[in-house]
C-alpha cells in the first residue's frame, strides 16, 4: 500500500517508516521539522535501501496537503503529526489545540475530499486518565485528562469516530500506545528530544552518558513494590510493527476500532534505572524527589484484544529496550545534529 505518514520524521514517525518498507508498503511522509531533522529520513533510507518520499509541510496547510493528496495515490494515512510535551501543553493550551485538533481537520477534510477514508491514529493511554482498573484494557472507560495534550487524544479520537458515523466508508484505528521506548537496533534512529527531556528514558540516557548529571527520581512513596511508579513500556520497534499490522486491518473495512499497544507488564522507575545501568556498563546516579503533579501510580495495559484481532503481540522486554536506547545514544550522543 502507499501509506501517507504524517510526522514521519519524528522518533515514532522513523521507525514506523522503517517497518513499513520492510514489509514492501511505500510511505510519503509529510513533516514540519518542528520536532525532527530531515538526517533520520536519510538514515531510514540507509537502514532500509528504499527511498522515502518527504514533504517538508504543515498538516494545517490546506493547499500543501491537497497538492500531496493530487499527487499521490494515497491509500491510508497514518497520523503522528502533533505536539506532544505535556507540561508544555498546559503553559501553551491554544497552540497545543491549534495544531493538534487543528491539524487532524484539515488533514481529514482533505483527505475526505481526495475520498481517502483510512485512518490510523496514535492515541494515547493518557486517555485512561487514572484507569478505572489495571491492567487497562479497550473497555476501561475514558477518564478526564489533567492537560490539554490529553484533551486533544480524547478529542480527535471522538472527532474521527463522528467522521465514521457520518460516513461509514471511513476507516478508523485508535492506537493507545503505553510508554514507547528504545531505538532501531542499527543505533540510526532514535529519540532525539530537544532541550532536558521530561521523560524517563531520555533522561535516563542522558545521565548515563554524562550530559546529565543525576536522574530525579519522582516519588519512591507510592503503593507499589519499590515505591516508585509502574509504567508499561514498549520498544518503539514493537509499537511501530504494531501499525503495519493496523494496515493490515484497515483492509477489512473494520469502521471504528481501538487497540491498546503495549506488552501488558509493568515496570517500576528503579526497575528501568537498574536495567540502563546494566546495558550501559555503569550505575545510573539518581537522588528521590517529591512526587510529580498528576502522574498515575500503576499504568500497564491488557495487550490481548490486539494480539487477537491484529495478530500482534510486542516481542522485546525492557533490557533490549534499553540497551537499544543506549547504543542510539551513545552512537549519537548529540542525536541527528552529530
Ligand atoms: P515526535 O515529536 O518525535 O513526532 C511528531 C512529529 O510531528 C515531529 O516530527 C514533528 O515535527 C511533526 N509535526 C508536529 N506538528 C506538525 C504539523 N502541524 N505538521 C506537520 N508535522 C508536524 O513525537 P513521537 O514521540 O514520535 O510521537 C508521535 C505521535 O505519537 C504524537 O502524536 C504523539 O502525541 C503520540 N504519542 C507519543 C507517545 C510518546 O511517548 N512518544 C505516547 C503516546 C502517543
Ligand atoms: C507522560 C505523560 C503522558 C504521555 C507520556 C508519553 C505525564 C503526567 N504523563 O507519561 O501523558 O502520554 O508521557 O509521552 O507527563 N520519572 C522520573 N523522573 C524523570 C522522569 C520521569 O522519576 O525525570 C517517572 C515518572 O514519575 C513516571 C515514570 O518515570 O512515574 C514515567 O514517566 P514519563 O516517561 O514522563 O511517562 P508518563 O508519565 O507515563
Amino acid at each position: 500500500m502507499r501509506i501517507l505518514v504524517t510526522g514521519g520524521a519524528g522518533y515514532i514517525g522513523s521507525h514506523t517508516v522503517v517497518e513499513l518498507l520492510n514489509e514492501g508498503h511505500e510511505a510519503v511522509v509529510v513533516d514540519n521539522l518542528y520536532n525532527a531533522s530531515e538526517v533520520s529520513l536519510s538514515r531510514v533510507e540507509e537502514i532500509t535501501g528504499k527511498k522515502v518520499t518527504f514533504y517538508k509541510a504543515d498538516i494545517r496547510d490546506r493547499q500543501a496537503m491537497d497538492e500531496i493528496f493530487d499527487k499521490e495515490s494515497i491509500e491510508c494515512v497514518i497520523h503522528f503529526a502533533g505536539l506532544k510535551a505535556v507540561g508544555e501543553s498546559v503553559a501553551k493550551p491554544l497552540e497545543y489545540y491549534e495544531n493538534n485538533i487543528g491539524g487532524t481537520l484539515t488533514l481529514a477534510e482533505s483527505m475526505r475530499d481526495h475520498g481517502v477514508k483510512n485512518i490510523i491514529f496514535s492515541s494515547s493511554a493518557t486517555v485512561y486518565g487514572d484507569p478505572a482498573f489495571v491492567p487497562i484494557t479497550e473497555q476501561c472507560p475514558k477518564g478526564t485528562p489533567t492537560n490539554p495534550y490529553g484533551w486533544t487524544k480524547h478529542m480527535i479520537e471522538q472527532m474521527l469516530t463522528d467522521l465514521h458515523t457520518a460516513d461509514p466508508e471511513w476507516n478508523v484505528i485508535l492506537l493507545r500506545y503505553f510508554n514507547p521506548i528504545g531505538a532501531h537496533k542499527s543505533g540510526k534512529i532514535g529519540e532525539d528530544p530537544k532541550g532536558i527531556p521530561n521523560n524517563l528514558l531520555p533522561y535516563v540516557a542522558q545521565v548515563a552518558i554524562g550530559k546529565l548529571p543525576c536522574l530525579g527520581v519522582f516519588g519512591d512513596d507510592y503503593d507499589t513494590p519499590d515505591g516508585t511508579c509502574i509504567r508499561d513500556y514498549i520498544h518503539v520497534v514493537d509499537l511501530a510493527k504494531g501499525h503495519v499490522a493496523a494496515l493490515k486491518k484497515v483492509l477489512e473495512n473494520p469502521g471504528v476500532k481501538v487497540y491498546n499497544l503495549g506488552t501488558g507488564n509493568g515496570q517500576s522507575v528503579f526497575d528501568v534505572v537498574k536495567a540502563f545501568g546494566k546495558a550501559c556498563g555503569h550505575e545510573i546516579p539518581y537522588e528521590v524527589k517529591p512526587r510529580r503533579a498528576g502522574d498515575v501510580p500503576v499504568v500497564y495495559s491488557d495487550a490481548s484484544l490486539a494480539k487477537e484481532e491484529l495478530g500482534w503481540t510486542a516481542e522485546y522486554g525492557i533490557d533490549e529496550m534499553c540497551a537499544d536506547s543506549w547504543r542510539w545514544q551513545s552512537q549519537n550522543p548529540n542525536g541527528y545534529e552529530g
